[in-house]
């Protein structure tokens, strides 16, 4: 077996729920006569969640969300599935634009999108693809928060279903699958030693409190900082350090950031951060470190001083470490979340692709969150696929529940 489909075997064995949704969709044909143009991180787990679409009875274009996390041999063995795959690692801005663009020549009735570029070619440059495309489905926060953008000024044209915002996603993907794999992603990186060190983790939101919780367990002395009060209180009830980036860039020995906002490190920071300071960005574009300011401090730098790691010497000798050029540092250092948690975000996606198949000409544009059945579904096969047993309410608690005249 070559090494792609080695990858992608071993990511469907901790992918017990999806993989039962694949032998499901294979009897069912849900997808059958449906063209699907999907815009994802192209890594084993996406190639699980592609192969149970396939099954569906889809035909599949699939473009990398991000020119740094496709994993090639992954991109190659699912040639072998029927599905076209344009993508490949380190390609430069251009090519991964073509790439969506090739995606989208499939004349797609749904769309799958990681961050919500697919969809903004779509209103922008394809308008002609727009009269077919009947729904789609966003995966991350960043992508959410662009579509509701685009719905709220009138110019999404059609129903995207925002699977990130499931509890099966947020509570799981984002915390416990970012967390892991962006301090995995540092670790590969660098190796450096995480106990002891002082890590600043910029962003207390799902994915920030992930990486907080993982850090400190590891050893590391964490300092958060935030722009949402409410955020903040809660850092600093579970024990954090709260301070502005202001102070922090001068304690920190790693950053991390993981906001979805832009310049959250800008030259201010970087001009008093210590000789060694460890820049990592896990959030979904490349703008939260201000890799432009860094270009400009920096009089020399070694690409290269370790995979995915650039080395700039400042004026004063200084040297600042840069992860994955300021990308996301847990796909591209790292291979991304676990398959175990890609699980239940892609048994998520699978279902909700249904939902839209079945529901797509009944919905107006819009945002529209996953049917609770649907992560409650993904959940309780997920427990039951682990041995897990749960209780279950009983008529008189299910009534007390429900009942406004109980009292104290
Ligand atoms: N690396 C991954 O694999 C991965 C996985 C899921 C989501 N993401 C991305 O991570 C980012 C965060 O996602 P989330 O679900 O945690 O979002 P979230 O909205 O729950 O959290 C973001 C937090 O950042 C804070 N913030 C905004 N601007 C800030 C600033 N200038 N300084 C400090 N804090 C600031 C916000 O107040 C908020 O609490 C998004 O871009 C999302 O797309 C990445």
């Amino acid at each position: 077996m070559e090494l792609g489909e080695r990858r992608i075997s071993w990511a469907a064995r901790a992918m017990p729920v999806l993989t039962a949704i694949g032998a499901r969709f294979d009897d069912e044909k849900p997808l059958s006569g449906l063209t699907i143009a999907a815009c994802l991180h192209v890594t084993a787990e996406t190639a699980v969640l592609m192969g149970a679409l396939r099954a569906g009875g889809a035909r599949i274009a699939l473009a990398a969300s991000n020119p740094l996390s496709t994993q090639d041999d992954v991109a190659e063995a699912l040639g072998g599935y029927d599905i076209s795959v344009y993508a490949r690692a380190g390609v430069d801005r251009g090519t991964y634009y073509r790439h969506i663009h090739q995606a989208l020549d499939i004349s797609p009735d749904l769309v799958l999108d990681d961050g919500c570029d697919l969809v903004n070619i779509l209103h922008t440059e394809r308008t002609d693809l727009l009269g077919q495309v009947s729904g789609g489905c966003e995966e991350t926060t960043t992508g959410v928060i662009r579509l509701r953008q685009m719905s709220a000024e009138g110019a999404l044209r059609f129903p995207v279903v925002a699977v990130n915002d499931t509890r099966t996603k947020r509570m799981f993907d984002n915390r416990y699958g970012t967390g892991q794999s962006t301090l995995d992603g540092i670790m590969r990186a660098t190796n450096t030693m995480l106990a002891g060190k002082t890590v600043v983790v910029a962003g207390f939101g799902y994915c920030g409190r992930g990486v907080a919780e993982r850090a400190k367990g590891l050893g590391s002395r964490v300092v958060v900082t935030e722009v949402d009060p409410v955020k903040a209180l809660d850092a600093t009830l579970q024990g954090y350090e709260v301070m502005g980036m202001g102070r922090a860039a001068e304690e920190g020995d790693v950053f991390i950031t993981v906001t979805g906002n832009r310049d959250v490190i800008r030259g201010e920071h970087l001009a008093v951060m210590k000789d060694g300071a460890i820049l990592a960005n896990a959030g979904h574009f490349d703008v939260e470190i201000d890799v432009r300011a860094l270009d400009g401090l920096g009089v020399e730098v070694h690409r290269g001083v370790r995979p995915n790691t650039d080395e700039y010497v400042l004026a004063d000798g200084r040297r600042l470490l840069l992860l994955a050029e300021g990308r996301l540092v847990n796909l591209t250092a790292a291979e991304g979340h676990p398959a175990a948690v890609m699980d239940l975000s892609f048994s998520a996606q699978a279902l909700a692709v249904t939902w839209l198949a079945k529901e797509r000409f009944g919905l107006a544009p819009g945002v529209y969150d996953v049917p609770g059945e649907i992560d409650v579904e993904v959940a309780r096969l997920k427990l039951a696929a682990t041995g897990v047993e749960i209780d279950t309410l009983t008529a008189e608690q299910e009534e007390y529940l429900h009942s406004w005249r109980y009292g104290s």
